[in-house]
């Protein structure tokens, strides 16, 4: 199947990594369109970065919805009637269901500020500093039922220093959130890669 390149940006904060992603297609680096960014929160900073380069926006307050499902059923809607291709999470902070994961199979990418499958949940740079590891890093992977855990795309990795706190860290790992999500996005809209396992796999099957 050929994929169209229409994205449906989720967020729910600062959206520093959709401005990477707005970024990216306004200098040519990542061929598609963001059609419509998604946010749970109306106060959220990455609203105005969208409207900033003139992006439709929908707020979607989950405390409306009953349920995950029928919130999630109210996110499908919304990404169809826009005819979205393909999800990017950028730090939509929401456990996400089988009625919208379902409804895009291997269409929903998340960043994720750690190297999966190392410290997943909320914090992953925090979690790595506190166990002390010597290298950090970010994951962008295929969104599937298990929290953090699907295919992944690609990874990049960051030194940890000896004087690094937290704060320092998790801004060396957002550096590379930044430069390695718009070149997933495009790895994934390029298609011709398959799914393996677990294993995310760009090179044609050997004949
Ligand atoms: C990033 O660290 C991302 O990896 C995580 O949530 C954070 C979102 O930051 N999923 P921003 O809103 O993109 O600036």
């Amino acid at each position: 199947m050929i994929m169209g390149r229409r994205l449906g940006v989720l967020i729910s904060g600062r959206g520093s990594n959709l401005q990477a992603i707005i970024d990216a297609v306004a200098d040519g680096r990542l061929d598609a369109s963001i059609a419509v960014v998604v946010c749970n929160k109306p106060n959220a900073g990455g609203l105005e970065r969208a409207t900033a380069a003139g992006i439709e926006t929908a707020v979607i307050e989950h405390t409306a919805f009953a349920s995950r499902e029928a919130y999630d059923a109210a996110l499908v809607e919304t990404l169809r009637q826009r005819e979205i291709d393909l999800v990017c999470l950028a730090g939509f902070m929401r456990l996400l269901s089988p009625v919208l994961i379902d409804a895009f199979p291997n269409r929903i990418l998340n960043i994720h500020p750690s190297l999966l499958p190392a410290f997943p949940g909320l914090h992953g740079q925090t979690q790595a500093w506190e166990y002390g590891t010597k290298v950090a890093g970010a994951t962008v992977h295929i969104v599937t039922p298990e929290l953090d855990a699907g295919p992944i795309v690609m990874q990049a990795t960051v030194p940890v220093e000896d004087d690094d706190t937290p704060d320092t860290l998790a801004a060396r790992v957002l550096v590379e959130e930044h430069r390695i999500y718009p070149e997933a996005i495009g790895i994934v809209l390029a298609g011709g890669w398959r799914i393996e396992g677990r294993r995310f796999l760009r090179q044609p099957t050997a004949p």
